[in-house]
């Protein structure tokens, strides 16, 4: 976690470098809610992997990030893409400074996880949720719906998700009521070396070493989609 802060303040190009070598996942959204027309809110934003592919459908999508360097990217992407109809708040996703039922869909891809993946306990970490579940039904609009993903798992081709993470996704189903399907997002790299770099930089050792010891450019990727449609 301290880890993925630092390169969150600190490498965000790399980052995005890293997440570029995996598919595009509009249509992933798209089937569950068209984004077009709709007012959109991206937690947890990032360089705006979901953000830049919704932005050209949406009638207006804010992307909210606790990490600046993050967002910077973001912001130049969708400068690139001369659109108007969006803006950047840099903020915890805990406590965000929007307004009461503003959104259609509000879409979390790899972010909310970090909820678990802090250093509190079980309850702590559960409380914490509980603040952000909370968050998220306060700004989306009766009828409207939340879509999160998170990791399965790096290199392995069927799910196998930390462990860490487990009673949180539990509980995205039993307790708050997400409906969940899972499906590969594996990435293609540009050479064995590439991905092994990069694995080792973001997903640790064991990963990378068996991208070595395989020889392999296209690592497996398994992704949870969470989805909840509110009530009109
Ligand atoms: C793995 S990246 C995912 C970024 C992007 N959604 C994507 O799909 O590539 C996780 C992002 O969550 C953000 N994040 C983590 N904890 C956060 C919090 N409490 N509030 C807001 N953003 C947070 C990080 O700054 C980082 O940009």
């Amino acid at each position: 976690m301290a880890e993925h802060d630092y390169i969150y303040k600190f490498d965000a190009a790399q980052y995005d470098l890293m997440i570029s070598k995996q598919p595009e996942v509009g249509s992933v959204i798209r089937e569950i809610r068209s984004f077009a027309g709709l007012d959109v809110i991206d937690v947890g934003a990032g360089t705006g992997r979901l953000t830049t592919v919704m932005a050209p459908e949406a009638k207006t999508i804010v992307a909210l990030d606790a990490s600046e360097a993050m967002l910077q990217i973001t912001s130049s992407k969708l400068c690139r893409l001369e659109l108007t109809n969006w803006r950047i708040v840099q903020s915890d996703y805990v406590s965000m400074p929007l307004e009461d039922d503003s959104a259609d869909l509000i879409v979390a891809g790899w972010s909310l996880c970090y909820i678990a993946n802090s250093n509190c306990q079980k309850s702590c970490w559960e409380e914490k949720l509980q603040q952000v579940m909370e968050e998220l039904r306060r700004v989306v609009r009766p009828g409207g719906t939340i879509i999160i993903m998170e990791t399965m798992g790096t290199g392995t081709e069927v799910p196998s998700p930390p462990t860490f993470l487990s009673a949180y996704y539990e509980q995205l189903v039993e307790k708050y009521g997400f409906f969940h399907k899972w499906i590969r997002l594996d990435y293609t790299f540009e050479s064995t070396e590439q991905a092994e770099r990069l694995a080792r930089w973001f997903f640790g050792d064991a990963t990378a070493d068996e991208i070595l010891r395989k020889q392999i450019k296209q690592v497996p990727e398994c992704a949870g989609i969470w989805w909840l449609n509110l009530p009109v």
